[in-house]
């Protein structure tokens, strides 16, 4: 007997691969690959894989007639149309929790590449200069105050990192979370103002793009570093641009851009700027128990066990 079939819309993490073609045949983006061939398969997809950074737009899911569920291997899930998939009867999964330690080790690693210079420190020592030094004397992390701009799942790990780092936290988000005990600003620029590090930390979308635009970066100032470790779409990147080549912020650590993986190269050029490639969650722990849950969710999905982390919006009420 065939497997069922499943649609990928992304090139998938290998350990998600791996544990789908198991039991499914998967069809790697074939709906943008070999639209005739999709044409024909389309009917027979029972469930979509997807990645934090896929697209399932409306347009798409009206194709899958017998598709039980969108699966996706990560927590952000903005580019998925949600409302669309509801109104198809397609809950839609994604992988909280698993990899929330993680991102918030790769925020303060960024928190600390920037502010102690570490990378440019490597390059320094790499590149022969050494002997001609010293390099440029960096900022204090221990002690700094920190801004976090979504403090959820992930904004909260970060915060208790921060604070093993005696940093002040304060933080802005939809409602305010008195239970925390850390200071609540209504807005990122009020945050902005008040501290050295602003870490962003929200989902994507359309309720926070450019969420951090040039009114923040003038906020945070000469001697404040931005971290994005949320989506590119969150941070007004021309702005961002603008403000560190004129230095009316002192650094940025970036993990996620607004045309991934296009990042702009004036950026590459910049000293005070840290880039990595969006990596928050890369480790082979957190990639395979990742794996582990977007597999677990689609396949409850197709045979109709109670799915294990729906997304909000498709949670049972
Ligand atoms: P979460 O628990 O849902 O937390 C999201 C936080 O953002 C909440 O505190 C929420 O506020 C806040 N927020 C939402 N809209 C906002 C707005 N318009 N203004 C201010 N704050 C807003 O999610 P999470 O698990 O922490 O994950 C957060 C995001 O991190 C994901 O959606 C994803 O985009 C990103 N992420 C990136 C990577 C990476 O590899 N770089 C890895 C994992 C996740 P309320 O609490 O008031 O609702
Ligand atoms: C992943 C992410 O890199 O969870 C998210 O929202 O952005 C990251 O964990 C991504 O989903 C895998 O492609």
């Amino acid at each position: 007997m065939s497997k069922p079939d499943v649609l990928a819309v992304a090139k998938l993490h290998p350990f998600f691969q791996q544990a789908l073609e198991a039991t499914y045949t998967v069809h790697d983006r074939t709906h943008v690959t070999d639209p005739a061939a999709f044409a024909q398969l389309a009917p027979r997809i029972v469930a979509v894989a997807a990645t934090g950074e896929s697209l399932v737009p409306a347009d798409l899911l009206a194709h899958l007639p017998q598709a039980k569920v969108v699966s996706v291997f990560g927590v952000g899930y903005d580019g998925v149309d949600v409302p669309a998939a509801i109104r198809h009867g397609i809950p839609v999964t994604h992988t909280p929790d698993v990899l929330t330690d993680d991102v918030a080790d790769l925020a303060m690693g960024l928190v600390l590449s920037v502010g102690r210079t570490i990378p440019q420190a490597d390059q320094f020592v790499r590149t022969g200069l050494w002997p001609q030094g010293p390099m440029a004397l960096g900022k204090k992390v221990s002690g700094a105050r920190l801004g976090i701009v979504g403090l959820g799942r992930i904004g909260k790990a970060i915060a208790q990192r921060a604070q093993a780092f005696g940093m002040s936290i304060a933080y802005t988000a939809r409602s305010e979370k008195p239970d925390t005990g850390y200071t609540y600003y209504t807005t990122p620029a009020a945050l902005a103002a008040q501290v050295d590090f602003l870490v962003v930390i929200t989902p994507g979308g359309a309720g926070t793009r450019h969420l951090i635009d040039a009114k923040v970066l003038q906020a945070l100032g000469p001697k404040g570093y931005l971290i994005n470790v949320a989506r590119g779409s969150v941070v007004d990147e021309a702005a961002l641009v603008a403000a560190l080549q004129a230095g009316t912020i002192a650094g940025a650590g970036l993990d996620v851009f607004a045309n991934e993986p296009h990042v702009p190269q004036v950026l590459w050029t910049l000293p005070q700027v840290v880039l990595t490639p969006h990596m928050a969650s890369a480790t082979r722990e957190t990639r395979q128990a990742m794996a582990d849950l977007a597999f677990a969710n689609l396949h409850a999905g197709v045979t109709g066990a109670p799915l294990r982390t729906p997304v909000p919006e498709c949670a049972p009420r």
